[in-house]
C-alpha cells in the first residue's frame, strides 16, 4: 500500500466515521455491529463455499475474505474490531496488515463465531447473522430504513474508493490482454480463463464475480458459467467479461474479439459497439438521467443495426418494434463499488424507490448520475434463440434480415464495458 492510499484512506475513515454518527443519530441508534459474514459449508462436509465479507464491513475494513469478526461502531469512540484468528494448526490464522489504519481501531484478535456483547444501549446489527442470535444481543437484525441509508452512504465514492477500483481496472485490464492472446493462440474457454487469472494474479474463489469467458455462441448466453476444457475446430469469436477486486472493490469489464473464422460481419459490428460505447461514457456528467441515457443506447442499436443491414427499417421502428430490446435485453449499466451491482442504484437519495421502466426490467441504475458514483457503460448486441424466436413471429419480423442474423449467430454476441467515474464536471474512465 502506497503512502499516498493511506492518505486518502485516512480521509475515507474521517467521512465514514461522521456519516456513520449522523446515520446513526438519525435513526435513534447508539451504535451498530457489522458482521463481515462466515463462509457456508457444503451440507454434511467440512468443505466450504466461497465466500464474500459484508460489504458494509469491508467500507471500513480493506480485508475481502476475512470472516466471523465483527465492527463496533459508536460515534465518539474508536471502532472496535474483533478480529477472528483463532489458534489453528489445520489453517493459516487470519493476520492484520502492517497499515496505518489498524492503528486508528481499538483491535480484539482471537475466537468470534459468537458475536462480541453489546454496551447498554439501542444498537443494530449488520450482516447475516442467525435472528436468535441477534435476538441474544437484544439489537436489531437489518434494520431496513438503517440498511437502506448506510447503502445510500455507499453510492458516492471517496477518492481512496476511486483509487481502489482505479487499481482493480489496472489488474483486470493485465488479465484480459491475456485472454485475448491465449484465444488468439487457439485455446479453448479454460485455456483463456487461466490465462486471464495468472495474468490479473487472482485465485478463482476471490474474482468479484464468475469471470463469463464465452466462445462462439457462448457470447450469446448472457452469464455463461462453464469453461469448456475442448478448443473448437471453427474460431468465430470470444466475450469475456471479467473483474478483479482490489482491497474489496471491483472491476467489471468485458471484451469481444472476432476470431480468425469470423464472419466479414462481425468485426465491424465489435467496431460499431466499441464506438456506441465511447459516445456514451463521452455523455457521462453529474445530472444526466441513467434511464435517458439507456434509451439513447437502444436508439444507437437501432441505428447501428440498420447501418450493419440487420434491420432493413429505420432505427425509431427498431426501438418501437421491440427489436433493439430483443438484440440486448440488458441494462445499459450499474453501480459499482465493493459489489458489482452495487447497492443504491434503483433508489432516489431520499429512499424512496425508482423502478425501471416497464419495458426495461433489467436496468439496474435508474437515477440521476451524481458526481463520486462509479457506474459500468455496457451495450451489447446477441444473437440469443430465445428473444429472437418471438420477434420472428411478430410484426416486425420483415424488418429483420434473418440470413444476416443466421451468419451472426455463431459469434453468440459482442459487450464492451468499461468503469467509469462521475466526477464534478464530467467523467474519468477507470478502465485503462
Ligand atoms: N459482469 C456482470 C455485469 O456486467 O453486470
Ligand atoms: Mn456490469
Ligand atoms: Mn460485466
Amino acid at each position: 500500500m502506497t503512502t499516498d492510499l493511506a492518505a486518502l484512506q485516512a480521509r475515507h475513515l474521517d467521512t465514514l466515521e461522521a456519516a456513520y454518527a449522523t446515520t446513526l443519530s438519525h435513526h435513534g441508534f447508539d451504535g451498530v455491529l457489522l458482521y463481515s459474514g462466515h463462509p457456508h459449508r457444503h451440507f454434511a462436509d467440512d468443505q466450504e463455499a466461497s465466500f464474500a465479507t459484508h460489504a458494509h464491513f469491508l467500507h471500513w475494513v480493506p480485508m475481502p475474505g476475512l470472516a466471523h469478526s465483527w465492527l463496533l461502531i459508536q460515534p465518539g469512540k474508536p471502532p472496535r474490531l474483533y478480529f477472528h484468528a483463532p489458534d489453528d494448526f489445520w489453517h493459516l490464522p487470519a493476520g492484520l496488515p502492517d497499515e496505518a489504519w489498524v492503528s486508528r481501531f481499538a483491535v480484539e484478535q482471537g475466537r468470534f463465531e459468537q458475536p462480541p456483547a453489546l454496551p447498554g444501549g439501542r444498537f443494530a446489527v449488520l450482516g447475516e447473522v442467525a435472528p436468535d442470535l441477534a435476538a441474544s444481543l437484544e439489537a436489531e437484525l437489518n434494520p431496513p430504513a438503517l440498511t437502506a441509508a448506510l447503502d445510500e452512504g455507499r453510492v458516492r465514492k471517496s477518492d481512496y474508493e476511486v483509487a481502489c477500483l482505479r487499481e482493480a481496472n489496472r489488474h483486470a485490464m493485465a488479465g484480459h490482454r491475456a485472454a485475448r492472446d491465449a484465444f488468439l493462440a487457439g485455446g479453448a474457454e479454460l485455456d483463456v480463463q487461466l490465462a486471464y487469472l495468472g495474468a490479473s494474479r487472482q485465485r478463482e474463489s476471490a474474482l468479484p464475480y464468475g469471470n463469463i469467458v464465452g466462445l462462439n455462441a457462448h457470447g450469446g448466453v448472457l452469464h455463461y458459467q462453464h469453461y469448456d476444457t475442448a478448443a473448437p475446430a471453427r474460431r468465430h469469436s470470444l466475450l469475456v467479461d471479467a473483474g478483479h477486486r482490489y482491497r474489496g472493490y471491483c472491476a467489471d469489464i468485458t471484451r469481444s474479439w472476432a476470431g480468425r473464422d469470423a464472419d466479414p460481419l462481425f468485426a465491424p459490428l465489435v467496431d460499431g459497439v466499441t464506438r456506441l460505447q465511447r459516445r456514451l461514457i463521452d455523455a457521462l456528467a453529474p445530472g444526466v438521467d441513467f434511464v435517458a441515457l439507456h434509451a439513447r443506447m437502444h436508439r444507437e442499436l437501432g441505428a447501428l443495426l440498420v447501418e450493419h443491414g440487420l434491420v432493413t427499417a429505420s432505427a425509431e421502428a427498431a426501438v418501437a418494434g421491440g427489436i433493439t430490446r430483443a438484440f440486448c435485453p440488458h441494462g445499459l449499466g450499474h453501480l459499482l463499488g465493493l459489489q458489482v451491482h452495487d447497492v443504491g442504484g434503483r433508489r432516489a437519495t431520499d429512499g424512496s424507490p425508482l423502478p425501471p421502466p416497464q419495458t426495461d426490467p433489467m436496468l439496474r441504475l435508474t437515477r440521476e448520475l451524481e458526481a463520486g458514483m462509479v457506474v459500468t457503460i455496457e451495450p451489447g448486441l446477441y444473437v440469443i434463440p430465445l428473444l429472437l424466436a418471438p420477434l420472428r413471429a411478430s410484426s416486425a419480423a420483415s424488418d429483420v434480415d434473418w440470413a444476416k442474423v443466421e451468419r451472426l449467430a455463431p459469434h453468440g454476441g459482442i459487450r464492451i464495458e468499461d468503469d467509469v467515474w462521475i466526477t464534478r464536471h464530467g467523467a474519468d474512465n477507470l478502465t485503462p
